[in-house]
C-alpha cells in the first residue's frame, strides 16, 4: 500500500484539525500542520491530503501559498478537505476550486474531496454567538472516516 500524508492548517477553532485526525486514523496517514512541513518530505508519499478552514471563499492562504511553492510532482495523488461556516454553493461559494486548480497545476491526480461545517464566530456571526456550534460533530467525523476508507481502498489498488 502507498503511504499517505495530511497537510493542514486549522487556526480559527481547530475545526479542521478534528477532521484531519479522523481522516488520519482511518487512512493510517501521517499528518503535519503547516508551517511544519518540509517540501522534500512530500516525495516519500503517494497520496497527500490538503485541508484547512475556508477563509473568504477559499482554503487558508498559507495552504494555497504552500501548494504554489511546490515543485511539479508526477504520479502523486491528492485529495482536499475543509470545514466552513457555510455550505458549498456552485459559482457563488465554490470554495475548493482555488486549491484544486493549484494542485492540478502541480501535477497531482485529484482523487477526492471532503467538506463539512465548522463552528464559525467570524464577523457578524458573533452577534448570534457564532454559527454551526458543535460542528464538526460525531456524525461529521464518521463521514470523514468513511471518506478516508474509500481513499484507502483506492490507494491499495
Ligand atoms: C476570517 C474568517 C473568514 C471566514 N470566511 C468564511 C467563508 O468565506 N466561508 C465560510 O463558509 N466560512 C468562513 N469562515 C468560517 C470558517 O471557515 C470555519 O469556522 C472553519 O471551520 C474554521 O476552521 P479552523 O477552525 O480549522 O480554522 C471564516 C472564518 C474566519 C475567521
Amino acid at each position: 500500500m502507498g503511504r499517505s500524508l495530511l497537510i493542514y492548517v486549522s487556526v480559527h477553532h481547530g475545526n479542521t484539525e478534528k477532521v484531519a485526525k479522523a481522516i488520519a486514523v482511518a487512512l493510517e496517514a501521517d499528518s503535519l500542520r503547516l508551517p511544519e512541513v518540509d517540501v522534500h518530505m512530500i516525495r516519500r508519499y503517494d497520496l497527500i491530503g490538503f485541508g484547512s478552514g475556508i477563509y473568504f471563499g477559499k482554503h487558508h492562504r498559507t495552504l494555497l501559498d504552500f501548494v504554489d511553492g511546490l515543485p511539479v510532482l508526477r504520479e502523486k495523488k491528492a485529495f482536499v478537505f475543509s470545514t466552513s461556516g457555510l455550505r458549498r454553493m456552485r459559482f457563488v461559494h465554490d470554495f475548493s476550486k482555488p486549491l484544486l486548480a493549484r494542485l492540478e497545476r502541480r501535477g497531482f491526480d485529484i482523487v477526492g474531496e471532503f467538506s463539512c461545517r465548522g463552528f464559525d464566530t467570524f464577523g457578524a456571526t458573533m452577534l448570534v454567538g457564532g454559527i454551526q456550534r458543535g460542528r464538526p460533530d460525531e456524525r461529521d467525523l464518521d463521514r470523514a472516516a468513511s471518506f478516508a476508507r474509500t481513499l484507502k481502498d483506492h490507494n491499495d489498488r
